[in-house]
C-alpha cells in the first residue's frame, strides 16, 4: 500500500533534489520560506559528511540567515559578492514559462535582488504552485508606507484590490500591499508597468528574475521543468 505524500514531505523532496544544482564549494543565493527551509536543512545534513560542501551562502531575509547561521553555514553580504551560479527559492505560484509570483513570506524585495545576481533561479515549489496564469494568489507588492493608499488606488484602476498586510513590517521597513482580483496575463510588461508607480519599491511579479527551473513536488516524484 503506498500512502500519499503530504505537502511538508514534497517539500522536503523538492529541498533535496536542489542540491544538486548547487557546485561543490560554491556560494550559493538562499530564498526565503518553508520550502526553503527544507533547502537549508539538506544542505546542513549534507556539510555533515562533507563540511566543504558549500562555502558559504548569501541570504534573503533574516529569518533564512538566522536558519543557515545555526547551521554553521557562513552568510556573506551580497555587497560583497558580484556574481552566483545559483539561487534557490520557493513561489506562492509558478507559470508554464518560468514566471512567478513570490511575497507571501513578505521577503520579495531581498530575494529580487539575490536571485538578480545568480545566473540560473532555481524555483522549489509542491505541485499546487503551478497555475495557469499568474494572479489568483493575491499579489505583494513592498510600498513605501506613505504611498501605500496611492499604490491602492493604482490598483483599483487596474481592477485590483490592494490591502495592508496587517502587522507586517519588511525587513527594510516597509508595508506590503497584498492585490486580489488580478489576472497577470503578460507578467514582463506588467512587472514593468507597476514599477512606474511611485512608492513601490518591489512587485512580487518575477518575470526579468523568472526560473530557469522549477523543481516540482508531485506525488509520483520531483518533476523538473526547464523554461
Ligand atoms: C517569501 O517572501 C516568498 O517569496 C516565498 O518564496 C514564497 O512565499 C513561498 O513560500 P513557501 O515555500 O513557504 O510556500
Amino acid at each position: 500500500m503506498t500512502t500519499a505524500l503530504t505537502q511538508d514531505q514534497l517539500k522536503a523532496l523538492v529541498g533535496r533534489a536542489a542540491l544538486d544544482y548547487v557546485k561543490p564549494g560554491a556560494i550559493v543565493g538562499v530564498g526565503t520560506g518553508s520550502t526553503v527551509d527544507k533547502f537549508i536543512d539538506a544542505l546542513g545534513e549534507a556539510l555533515q559528511s562533507d563540511p566543504a560542501r558549500v562555502a558559504g551562502a548569501v541570504s534573503s531575509s533574516v529569518r533564512s540567515t538566522q536558519r543557515l547561521e545555526a547551521l554553521g553555514i557562513r552568510v556573506l553580504p551580497s555587497e560583497s559578492v558580484t556574481s552566483l551560479g545559483v539561487y534557490i527559492d520557493g513561489a506562492d505560484e509558478i507559470d508554464h514559462s518560468g514566471y512567478m509570483i513570490k511575497g507571501g513570506g513578505a521577503a520579495l524585495t531581498r530575494e529580487k535582488i539575490v536571485a538578480d545576481l545568480a545566473e540560473q533561479f532555481v524555483c522549489i515549489a509542491d505541485e499546487s504552485k503551478l497555475v495557469q496564469t499568474l494572479g489568483k494568489f493575491p499579489l505583494p507588492v513592498e510600498v513605501i508606507p506613505m504611498a501605500a493608499a496611492q499604490v491602492i488606488r493604482a490598483f483599483a484602476r487596474l481592477g485590483g484590490e490592494g490591502k495592508v498586510r496587517e502587522g507586517v513590517i519588511t525587513d527594510n521597513g516597509n508595508l506590503i500591499v497584498d492585490v486580489t482580483g488580478l489576472s497577470i496575463t503578460q507578467p514582463a510588461q506588467f512587472e514593468a508597468d507597476i514599477n512606474q508607480i511611485p512608492g513601490v519599491v518591489t512587485v512580487g511579479v518575477f518575470a526579468r528574475n523568472r526560473a530557469q527551473v522549477c523543481l516540482l513536488g508531485t506525488p509520483a516524484g520531483v518533476k523538473t521543468l526547464t523554461f
